[in-house]
C-alpha cells in the first residue's frame, strides 16, 4: 500500500502539519469542514479579500462575463470591459497617471513596473541606467528577480548564488532607530545614506529606487517616520531616478487612502498594485503609470516590452471594475480610515502585556511587534518561533492573523500584521482584539513556567 503523505499539498508552509480545510467564506468570515467558524484578520494571505468572501454579486458578473469571454489574443484585439476597467484604474489612481494594464500577481506587477522604468531610461536614451535601490527587509514578490529587488534575507537564502543585483539601503524603522538620534535627525540619516549610496553606486547607472509605503509582510506594519518619503522622491528627482510605489498590499484602501503612498505626501512615478485589487475573486494586478514615464513611449510610438498569456484579459477587467464600484458605494477607503482609527486604539490596550513592545501602522494596515525587554527592545530568540507560536494559537481559538518573523534584522524580531478586510465592523475589532489579549496572556504564562 502507498502511504499517504503527511500533507497532499505540495507548497502548503508546513509539510508537518495538518491544516483546516477550509470549504467557504461569507463578508469577513471563514468556514471549514467541521462547521468551525473563523474571523479572516488577514484578508487572505495578507489584503487581498478586502471586500470579503463570498460576495452574490461577483458571482453573477463572474458568470455573466465567463459566458461572454474570458481571454483575448491581445496582439490582435482590444475590448470595451478592458478599456473602460482601465480608465477607471487610472482614475483611481493619482492625478497624472493615465495608462494601465494588468497582470496576474503581485510580483509580475513589480518586475512589469521595474521594466518600465528600464524602458522609460532607454527610450531617452539614458543607456546605463539598470540598477534599482530598495530596501533590507522589505518584501517585493517571490520571482528571483523580485526577491533580489527585495530585501527579506530569510526568503533570499536558497537563491544567494543568483542574487547581489542591486544596492539596497536601511528600512525606515523609527521605533529601533539608534538611541541617541530624535525622529528629525534619524530621517537625516537615512536620506543621507539613500544619497551616498546612489552616490557610490553611480548615479548614471541607477534606473529606479522602490518601496512599499507601509513596510508590511516582512516587518508588521512600519510606518515611514515623518518626511522620509518626501526626502526620499526629492533626491529620486535630484538624480533622475523614478520611483516606484510598491502598493500590492498597501493599495486599494488598505490604509484609509486609495494607495499608501497617498498618506505621506508625494506622487510616485510607476504603481504597482495587486492583491486588493480584485478582492481576491481572481488573481489580477496592475502597473498604473504617470504621464511622465509613458511619453517617450508616446513619442517613439514603442510598445512597452511586456507581454503576459494573461495580461488585461476581461475577466480581471470585469472583476477589478466591480470591486472598485463595490469601494465607492461602501466607501471602503474611508471606512477603513476610520475603522483603522479604532483598531488602533484597541491594539495599543495590549500594551498591558510587556512583551508588546510597539503597536503601529496606518488604516487597517496594523501590526504588533513582540519584545523580550520593553526598555532595551531585545527580540525573542529566533528558535521560539513566537509570532507563529500566537499566530497558531489565533487559529485555534478562531481568528485568523499574518504572524512574520525577522523584523529586527531579517532574522530575528516577532510580529503580528493585522489586515482584515476593510468592511470589518467594531464588533469585530473586538474580537480580533480579545483574541489576540488571550494569545499573549497564554504566552507570557507559558514563558514563566519555562522560566520558573
Ligand atoms: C509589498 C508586496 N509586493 C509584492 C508582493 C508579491 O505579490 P504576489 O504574492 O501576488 O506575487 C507582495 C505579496 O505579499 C507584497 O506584499
Amino acid at each position: 500500500m502507498i502511504k499517504p503523505l503527511i500533507h497532499s499539498m505540495a507548497v502548503c508552509p508546513d509539510m508537518t502539519k495538518t491544516y483546516p480545510k477550509i470549504t467557504h467564506g461569507k463578508g469577513i468570515y471563514l468556514y471549514d469542514d467541521k462547521g468551525k467558524r473563523y474571523l479572516d484578520g488577514s484578508s487572505g494571505s495578507s489584503s487581498v479579500s478586502n471586500i470579503g468572501h463570498g460576495r452574490e454579486e461577483m458571482v453573477e458578473i463572474m458568470a455573466d462575463q465567463i459566458s461572454k469571454v474570458t481571454v483575448l489574443p491581445t496582439h490582435a484585439f482590444n475590448s470595451d470591459v478592458v478599456e473602460s476597467y482601465l480608465k477607471e484604474l487610472t482614475d483611481f489612481a493619482p492625478e497624472g497617471f493615465t495608462k494601465a494594464w494588468t497582470v496576474m500577481s503581485g510580483t509580475e506587477a513589480v518586475e512589469n513596473a521595474i521594466k518600465l522604468a528600464l524602458q522609460y531610461h532607454q527610450l531617452r536614451g539614458d543607456n546605463t541606467r539598470y540598477k534599482i535601490i530598495s530596501r533590507w527587509n522589505t518584501y517585493h514578490g517571490n520571482s528571483v528577480f523580485t526577491l533580489d529587488v527585495g530585501g527579506m534575507k530569510m526568503r533570499r537564502g536558497l537563491y544567494e548564488q543568483w542574487l547581489h543585483n542591486f544596492p539596497h539601503i536601511s528600512p525606515a524603522y523609527s521605533y529601533r532607530r539608534p538611541a541617541h538620534l530624535n525622529e528629525a535627525e534619524y530621517v537625516q540619516e537615512l536620506l543621507e545614506e539613500f544619497e551616498n549610496t546612489i552616490i557610490k553606486t553611480g548615479p548614471e547607472t541607477v534606473a529606479a529606487f522602490i518601496a512599499e509605503p507601509v513596510i508590511a509582510a516582512a516587518m508588521g506594519a512600519v510606518p515611514p517616520p515623518p518626511n522620509y518619503f518626501k526626502g526620499i522622491k526629492y533626491i529620486c528627482e535630484k538624480y533622475g531616478i523614478l520611483y516606484i510605489s510598491d502598493e500590492i498590499l498597501s493599495g486599494f484602501g488598505r490604509t484609509g487612502e486609495n494607495f499608501g503612498i497617498n498618506n505621506f505626501g508625494i506622487t510616485p512615478d510607476i504603481i504597482a498594485a495587486g492583491k486588493g485589487i480584485s478582492g481576491g475573486y481572481f488573481p489580477l494586478s496592475a502597473v498604473i503609470a504617470s504621464d511622465k514615464v509613458v511619453q517617450p513611449l508616446v513619442d517613439t510610438k514603442t510598445a512597452f516590452l511586456g507581454g503576459h498569456t494573461f495580461a488585461c484579459n476581461p475577466m480581471g477587467a470585469r472583476v477589478g471594475s466591480k470591486v472598485l464600484e463595490i469601494m465607492e458605494r461602501e466607501q471602503l477607503v474611508a471606512r477603513s480610515k476610520r475603522m483603522g482609527t479604532l483598531f488602533m486604539e484597541k491594539l495599543k490596550s495590549l500594551y498591558e502585556f510587556d512583551i508588546v513592545g510597539d503597536v503601529r501602522g496606518v488604516g487597517l494596515q496594523c501590526g504588533i511587534e513582540l519584545v523580550q525587554d520593553r526598555i532595551t527592545k531585545t527580540p525573542f530568540p529566533a528558535s521560539m518561533k513566537l509570532s507563529k507560536v500566537i499566530g497558531e494559537k489565533a487559529i485555534q481559538k478562531g481568528v485568523v492573523l499574518y504572524p512574520g518573523s525577522g523584523s529586527v534584522n531579517g532574522v530575528d524580531g516577532d510580529h503580528i500584521l493585522v489586515t482584515p478586510p476593510l468592511t470589518i465592523n467594531e464588533e469585530q475589532i473586538d474580537e480580533i482584539v480579545d483574541v489576540m489579549r488571550d494569545c499573549l496572556k497564554e504566552v507570557v504564562s507559558e514563558s514563566k513556567k519555562l522560566t520558573a
